[in-house]
């Protein structure tokens, strides 16, 4: 098979904000207690902190992580996770039916964040709190003034302000899963009046205002409308999240679930423009899509696991190699939607639907799905072209026509690179793949790293990472060849600047 790339170096989608590369941290299973922090590992540090996990989470040079939830801030008091920590107290997190000990707090991750290179993206309780909690929470976090929330977080040793600049206005409060749910009504009137008070505290501060959980919500569109005609002057984005699967054991529709986000984005930025229109309003409300992964084999665990324990086994997703296709297609499409999707969120990070796993006491290794995040977050910095793809293409489920490739093109002009993202979605036969990228003369065929295995079932384990890259023999000369169903990274160089 047969395809082709048309870009133009003059015609973008927009810059890319590195902030797409997020990922998130939830009190949720093993993603904290014995995830990111075990002071009995032995490569724990001063703070137990794992440095294993750390220094795997480095390599994914990540900016940003959305903490502490997810379903669990809608149920979070805050004050019970900082200070002292033997007087903390255990609670009961009626989200995931375990036991939460507090013994970490944002004392110690925002601590955690900055061995991370990262910055926190805090969550407020819209659930069972509201503006007066978080109030207190921003001032505590960021508060410079001789007043109480900000005098108890120097007194708990922080003389500076965490300096957080990015919050969100509750977690999916449109799923009745949610503790304390509201309407669309109910949250538009609660986030309002919670962004006034955060901002009239820190006015450098960003907000986003939860959207819809899932784009096949009943909901959806709907909730957005309300929701924004509320929020809309005192808000900066809106939230999106998508989890896919592939239940029905169908690999060519589940890699056309790409294409599903694509539309997802699409839409939600097209209600945002018709409320910006509606307020004739000049600001323009951007996307935060703040959870997106794979997930379907671990969905509702906690309904069938033994009640109230300290740190289970939760949505530990075993993730294969057609999973890491999929992610890896999803990256491309937050890329090409750029001008749009300014945050974007990998759900989770450590242990729950993750990258990265961990053995208690033990080893910590790579999921499958972790290289096409990392190169992504590596390499796709720049601006993104809008590409003309020449593709053969099937139909998905739904009757939509998928072209096979699927692909993103980012000129990241401070190295001098034409990154090319591509995934050959054919099951059956390699791509050769040609291309034309118009007004990148002198550009040479540099390197070319592909992630390939013949069984798409196949997962890495903490013995063996049978899914890792590989670097392919690059060949001028030669045509590129995209095997079939591959992920894979071409790199363009300038010539004039090596
Ligand atoms: O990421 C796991 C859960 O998925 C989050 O807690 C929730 O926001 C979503 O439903």
């Amino acid at each position: 098979m047969k395809a082709k790339i048309t870009v133009n170096k003059n015609n973008k989608v927009g810059q890319i904000d590195r902030r797409i590369y997020g990922s998130f941290i939830e009190h949720l299973g093993r993603a904290v207690y014995n995830g990111i922090y075990e002071p009995t590992h032995i490569t724990a540090d001063d703070m137990g902190f794992r440095g294993d996990v750390l220094e795997l989470i480095n390599q994914l040079n990540i900016p940003i992580v959305r903490y502490p939830g997810g379903n669990f801030v809608s149920g979070y008091n805050w004050e019970d996770g900082i200070g002292d920590k033997s007087k903390r107290p255990h609670k009961l997190d009626l989200a995931w039916l375990s036991i939460e000990t507090n013994e970490v707090g944002i004392d110690e991750f925002q601590e955690w964040a900055k061995r991370a290179n990262t910055d926190v993206m805090m969550a407020v309780n819209l659930g069972t709190r509201g503006p007066d909690e978080a109030r207190s929470l921003i001032e505590y976090c960021n508060g410079r003034t001789n007043t109480y929330y900000a005098n108890l977080r120097r007194k708990n040793g922080f003389d500076e302000p965490f300096g957080i600049k990015l919050w969100c206005l509750g977690n999916e409060m449109d799923g009745d899963w949610q503790i304390c749910h509201k309407t669309a009504e109910e949250y538009g009137r609660a986030a309002t009046e919670t962004a006034k008070v955060l901002k009239w505290i820190d006015p450098d501060i960003e907000l986003v205002a939860c959207g819809s959980s899932d784009p096949n919500m009943p909901t959806y569109g709907e909730w957005e409308r309300t929701v924004l005609d509320h929020t809309y002057d005192y808000i900066d984005y809106l939230s999106l999240h998508c989890y896919y699967g592939n239940k029905a054991n169908n690999t060519l529709d589940f890699l056309a679930r790409a294409e599903d986000m694509d539309r997802f984005i699409k839409n939600t930025a097209n209600i945002c423009d018709e409320i910006k229109a509606k307020k004739n309003s000049e600001k323009t409300v951007n996307l935060s899509f703040d959870e997106w992964n794979v997930w379907y084999r671990t969905k509702d665990e906690e309904k069938s696991m033994e009640r109230w324990q300290i740190a289970p086994h939760l949505l530990e997703e075993k993730y294969n190699f057609e999973d890491a296709l999929l992610v890896g297609c999803m990256l491309m499409t937050l890329q090409n939607n750029c001008d749009r999707v300014k945050i974007a969120c990998l759900a989770q990070l450590v242990n729950v639907i993750a990258p990265i796993m961990t053995e208690n006491g033990g080893k910590a290794w790579k999921q499958t799905i972790f290289y096409p995040y990392m190169y992504a977050s590596l390499y796709g910095n720049g601006a993104t072209l809008k590409v003309n793809i020449e593709s053969d293409a099937y139909k998905s489920g739904e009757g939509w026509d998928i072209p096979y490739l699927c692909t993103s093109v980012i000129d990241n002009k401070d190295r001098g690179e034409v990154v090319v993202f591509a995934v050959n979605r054919s099951l059956e036969e390699n791509m050769e793949l040609q291309l034309d990228l118009d007004g990148f003369d002198g550009y040479t065929f540099k390197e070319h790293i592909e992630l390939y295995c013949d069984d798409l079932n196949t997962v890495n384990s903490k013995d063996s990472e049978k899914i890792h890259p590989n670097n392919r023999y690059v060949n001028q000369a030669e045509p590129i060849i995209l095997q079939k169903h591959s992920w894979n990274m071409l790199i363009f160089c300038d010539k004039k600047e090596k």
